[in-house]
């Protein structure tokens, strides 16, 4: 079999770039492992910068989202007993879109679905085969069938664990990592919203965030050990854990409901570079990773697609390979500016076991400061909206 773009991972970044490039006229097939209902399932974040819900939009993508989803215009830091607005669009007059990942991914598996885009769920073996020549394939099995998949590009969405990254040969790759000692407990429950925008909360007992995803369900996330267990938290003790952390600042507090849903994440920053050799492209988590303190996660998979769309039309339609000899650099400079906050969201809002009063104080003085200087919180917010100059 023979496709243009051979596309391994139907995450955010691999179904968007089929769909992208499919409005292009240029042919691709997305293998994944998992399944249609797996993927559709999974439970992550939830925050759409600005530049994603546009490329949504502008995709023919976006009505759900549009419909279902919630605009927001500031989000809240709460810390030594107060809160102050982070007011996102007075600031840098734009906003986000909380909308859960896995709906987006919905959204473009109908798309693909109705334009016949060959779309290979429960793939097996998959290797990648002369990504260093012009003749690249993929070899997988599909249904007990060994298969082949010819291609012009390989593009790797197959996230931190799959295989494309390590196709790379590690000499020609540097990785840059940190990993966190905290995780995040998320918590998926019914009842109403807590607060009409998103709470961001440093407290001593560790950070917690209360998030929504719709009038009736709610996401919130408290820091924990991150090799403890959910089965060590019972409702009970969660409620009493979020209550503590959240509803000691001024007016706020946490409305209890029936959690249906509990998990527990590591946090790691991590960037590969390069992200590209010969015809293989990667793009998403397959090279870059962010703790989660900003949700920047899927909207790094989506610039990243953004970058290699045009890369490949330019490709097809002009016979130009200097946009996609250029990938890594054009990608890397957001994502190097999207892992810096990132990092600097987390060090500030976290409990860091060990640290000094003096570093305590350190995350205080950073939240007065972002919290009442306009020039802080201007760069806080154009950050978190994803317009940050890079
Ligand atoms: C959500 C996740 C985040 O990491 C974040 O910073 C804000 C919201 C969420 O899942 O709703």
């Amino acid at each position: 079999m023979r496709t243009q773009v051979g596309i391994i991972g139907a995450g955010p970044a691999g179904l968007l770039l089929s769909h992208l490039l499919h409005l292009r006229g240029i042919d691709s097939v997305v293998l994944e492992t998992r399944t249609r209902e797996q993927i559709e399932s999974t439970i992550r974040a939830g925050v759409l910068e600005q530049g994603t819900m546009d490329l949504l939009t502008e995709a023919g993508v976006g009505a759900r989202m549009k419909a279902e989803g919630a605009l927001h215009h500031g989000f809240e830091l709460a810390f030594e007993g107060k809160r102050r607005r982070i007011d996102l669009t007075g600031l840098t007059g734009h906003s986000i879109t909380v909308y859960a990942q896995h709906e987006v991914i919905k959204d473009l598996v109908a798309a693909r679905v109705a334009a016949d885009g060959a779309l290979r769920f429960g793939v097996t073996d998959t290797s990648l085969h002369g990504i260093d020549t012009d003749k690249p394939s993929i070899r997988y099995r599909h249904e007990g069938e060994e298969c082949e998949l010819q291609c012009d590009f390989v593009i790797g969405c197959d996230g931190s664990q799959g295989v494309s990254r390590a196709s790379i040969p590690q000499a020609l790759r540097k990785d840059y990592e940190r990993v966190y000692p905290f995780g995040w407990f998320g918590i998926l429950c019914e009842g109403p919203p807590s607060s009409d925008e998103l709470v961001y909360a440093r407290h001593e007992r560790g950070f917690a965030l209360v998030s929504t995803r719709s009038a009736n369900v709610q996401r919130m996330y408290f820091q924990c050990d991150p090799k403890d267990s959910v089965d060590n938290w019972s409702d009970d003790r969660i409620w009493a854990e979020l209550h503590a952390r959240v509803d000691s600042h001024d007016g706020q507090h946490v409305v209890d409901g029936k959690i249906f849903q509990k998990n527990i994440v590591g946090m790691r920053s991590f960037v590969s570079a390069t992200m590209q050799h010969g015809r293989l492209f990667l793009a998403g988590d397959a090279a870059h990773i962010v703790p989660p303190t900003g949700a920047k996660g899927m909207n790094l998979a989506v610039a990243d697609v953004r970058v290699l769309t045009n890369a490949l039309n330019a490709f097809y339609v002009e016979n130009r390979t200097d946009l996609l000899d250029s990938y890594s650099q054009t990608a890397l400079k957001r994502i190097w500016r999207a892992e810096h906050f990132s990092y600097w969201m987390t060090s500030m809002m976290h409990r860091i076991d060990g640290a000094s009063p003096f570093e305590q104080q350190l995350q205080v003085a950073e939240l007065e400061y972002v919290t009442t200087s306009r020039a802080a919180a201007t760069a806080m917010a154009e950050n978190y909206v994803g317009v940050a100059a890079v």
